[in-house]
């Protein structure tokens, strides 16, 4: 997928370049959530962002609003961020399906994979130093294979310089309770990790633990980001 250069043979700015790709997503038909939509739900905040962060999919709210995570799980996630010291207009929020699903079911692969070019070029457009990958199904399109969330929340995996960090799905903490402190831990390793870059020290992943998982399909290494 290649962005038109802007007018005047003038290279499109980082967030001009954002604008048109929000564009594309808008009038996206890639896929058959195109026909159940109210609208897409590109993405919000700035760019380029040190924090980029991506759930599963919009839900009724988001289909409504047209913004990423405005009901009850955005209302945690703005509050998370807040206890580390973030606001939503500082990271860039998006989501692996830019579309709800109808009855807000799970992601179909093919859905994935349709929208993974969107999340490719915001992510190159982004340019985090740490990406919170929210919720199981963010997990297996972004970092496939590395075991189930309920095992790497928590986790750094560096991957080209950048942090992948694994954290509960906020609607996951709205329905069990007993998830929210960890959820809160997990955003405490953020804030944590982006003060050790602020005092300039490398990226450094978390020794992984021994993995029993089988290997991942050949589908999901497709589909990871980087
Ligand atoms: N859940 C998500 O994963 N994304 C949203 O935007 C809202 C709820």
């Amino acid at each position: 997928m290649v962005l038109a250069s802007a007018e005047g043979g003038r290279p499109p700015s980082p967030p001009e370049e954002l604008e048109r790709l929000h564009a594309r997503v808008r009038a996206c038909t890639l896929c058959g959530l195109h026909a159940t939509r109210t609208q897409a739900v590109p993405g919000s905040g700035r760019v380029p962002a040190e924090v980029m962060i991506v759930g599963e999919a919009p839900g009724f709210n988001e289909d409504v609003k047209g913004l990423p995570f405005v009901g009850p799980a955005g209302r945690l996630l703005d509050t998370l961020l807040r206890q580390i010291g973030l606001s939503r207009e500082e990271v860039y929020i998006t989501n692996v399906l830019k579309c709800r699903p109808p009855q807000n079911r799970d992601p179909l692969p093919h859905e994935a994979e349709a929208c993974l070019p969107y999340l490719r070029l915001q992510f190159k457009l982004v340019q985090p130093k740490a990406v919170l990958v929210l919720g199981r199904h963010a997990l297996e399109r972004m970092l496939p294979g590395v075991g189930p969330i309920s095992r790497v929340h928590g986790q750094i995996f560096v991957r080209s310089g950048v942090a992948f960090m694994p954290c509960y799905h906020p609607a996951a903490a709205l329905h069990n309770a007993a998830l929210l402190d960890d959820l809160q831990k997990d955003f405490d390793r953020v804030r944590e990790y982006l003060d050790q870059l602020l005092r300039g020290e490398p990226a450094a992943a978390e020794p992984a633990p021994p993995t029993t998982d089988p290997e991942p399909p050949p589908e999901a290494e497709q589909l990871s980001l980087i």
